[in-house]
């Protein structure tokens, strides 16, 4: 891991009790930043705060669903009224739901996009409104998927919510560049947390480590470190761009299980 400095930020992130979330806090923390950490699950979003907090970081739990403005709201105002300021805003939160296009049910469809993009596109727009009123160089960060660049099976609505964070990030990099806040995405490949383990009939880390160029899945640790990066000095000109993490899958994107 590249040793950054993160003294005196203070970083937003949704979805963070575990996974992809958790990691990318865990690795803020540790490089300096104040974090303030969201999850659905309270208890969860208690624990991995007390975890950050014993290994010597700062970071504040604030349990509730990242779809829903008030909480939205709720996780910047405790930026500002705790630390005073906000520097990154990471909207990771988001819900994978599979099913065959052709039987795909409404509350489904209205639950994934109230989460993945609904979540996402006020985070960032409450945000870049607070940190052009306080003159900050923000950050904000989307957490889009390979499977919104390319087909993978009953994963349209999935897919179709991740293309449109990549779109959203493309277009905010515009809207907000002259307030020297940049907005970028990942697109990370399979990659391995306690969920996606379990997938695929528990073959799942198998299944892609064949079907990867690199060999292997990624790890929570190899979409933390570009998040670390893409949240960095050495990243200030980069925005409105999604970095594909995955190990060369999309190049050719065999399905899994073959
Ligand atoms: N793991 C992968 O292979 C992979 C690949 C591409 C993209 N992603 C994306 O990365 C992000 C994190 O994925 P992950 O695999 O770490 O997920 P995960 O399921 O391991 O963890 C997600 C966390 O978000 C929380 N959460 C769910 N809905 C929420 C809500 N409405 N409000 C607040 N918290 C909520 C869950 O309780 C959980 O703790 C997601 O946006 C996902 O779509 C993951």
């Amino acid at each position: 891991m590249i040793k950054y400095s993160f003294q005196t930020k203070v970083a937003v992130i949704t979805g963070a009790g575990k996974g992809i979330g958790y990691e990318i806090a865990k690795q803020l923390s540790s490089a300096g930043a104040s974090i303030i950490l969201n999850d659905i699950d309270w208890a969860l979003a208690d624990q991995a705060a007390e975890a950050i907090n014993v290994s010597g970081g700062v970071c504040v739990p604030v349990g509730g669903d990242a779809g829903k403005l008030d909480t939205i709201e709720h996780l910047i105002s405790i930026a500002y009224e705790r630390f005073g300021r906000l520097d990154f805003a990471i909207a990771n939160a988001g819900i994978t739901t599979f099913g065959s296009f052709l039987e795909y049910q409404e509350a489904a469809f209205q639950e994934l996009l109230t989460v993945n993009l609904k979540g996402s596109f006020f985070l960032a727009q409450r945000a870049a409104n607070k940190m052009i009123a306080h003159q900050q160089k923000g950050r904000i960060l989307l957490m889009s998927s390979v499977t919104g660049i390319t087909f993978h099976p009953d994963l349209t609505a999935y897919g179709m919510s991740k293309a449109a964070l990549a779109f959203l990030a493309k277009t905010l990099g515009v809207e907000l560049g002259k307030h020297q806040i940049t907005v970028n995405a990942i697109a990370p490949g399979a990659t391995v947390t306690q969920r996606t383990a379990d997938l695929e009939q528990g073959n799942y880390t198998e299944n892609w480590k064949k079907i990867t160029p690199n060999g292997r899945c990624a790890t929570t640790e190899d979409i933390a470190n570009t998040a670390l990066f893409l949240l960095s000095d050495e990243a200030q000109h980069i925005t409105g761009q999604t970095l594909v993490v995955d190990g060369g899958w999309t190049s050719t994107s065999p399905p899994p299980g073959t």
